[in-house]
């Protein structure tokens, strides 16, 4: 049986080589589809699943602080190096729990850009509940949702992007925005794998 921590097993021995793609991606077309929505800075940023670091220092580059959540010490140690003296912090911590953040830390804006995907059926209701506790007072929540088949060896599971819009409300939140876009990647867009954006804010507690 598949489980979540078979695709972090693959982050923690994956390629120099897809560190580098990861880093050349166009940060500017890939944030197109919710750029208008994304809080002017200083805000609080949170990216969860940070992978190389490269949004984390996009924002940092902003004036943004940053807290960049990468529990695959290879991807981490990665990150660290090729963005070294940027203004981002560096945790493990992990979903659905993101235990290692410190406690009363509160985020304007959490993102979570190809991350939804590895986690199982069961572990999205706690996780979606805990972005909803991090948020600040109407603080957003940037998410990519992944459709379509896996990297190969790379376990995913599938998505309904309504019914994460839906789970969303449940647990107080609004929809901004939600938008389907077609991969950048090319080995993506071959393997016809499609990404809806949602945008969330945090309604009052
Ligand atoms: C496709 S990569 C995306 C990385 C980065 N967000 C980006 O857009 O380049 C998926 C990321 O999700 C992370 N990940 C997988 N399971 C996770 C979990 N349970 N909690 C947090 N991050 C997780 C992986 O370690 C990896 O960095």
């Amino acid at each position: 049986m598949r489980h979540a921590d078979d695709a972090l097993n693959t982050y923690e021995t994956i390629s120099d080589s897809w560190i580098t793609r990861s880093e050349q991606i166009d940060i500017e077309g890939l944030y197109q589809p919710v750029r208008d929505l994304l809080p002017p800075p200083p805000a609080n940023v949170l990216d969860i699943g940070a992978g190389t670091g490269r949004d984390a220092a996009w924002f940092a580059a902003k004036g943004h602080p940053v807290t960049a959540a990468e529990p695959a010490a290879r991807l981490r140690s990665a990150g660290e190096a090729l963005h070294a003296g940027k203004a981002i912090e560096w945790s493990d911590a992990q979903l659905p729990d993101l235990g290692a953040l410190g406690a009363g830390n509160r985020y304007d804006c959490q993102v979570m850009i190809g991350v939804w995907q590895h986690l199982p059926e069961p572990q999205r209701p706690p996780a979606m509940k805990r972005l909803y506790e991090l948020a600040s007072e109407k603080g957003r929540v940037v998410m990519s949702l992944r459709h379509g088949p896996g990297a190969p060896g790379r376990p995913v599971f599938p998505i309904d992007a309504p019914a994460t819009a839906e789970l969303a409300k449940a647990n107080g939140f609004s929809v901004l925005r939600s938008v389907l876009m077609p991969s950048m990647q090319e080995w993506n867009r071959k393997e016809g794998v499609e990404w809806t954006w949602l945008v969330l804010e945090a309604l009052p507690r």
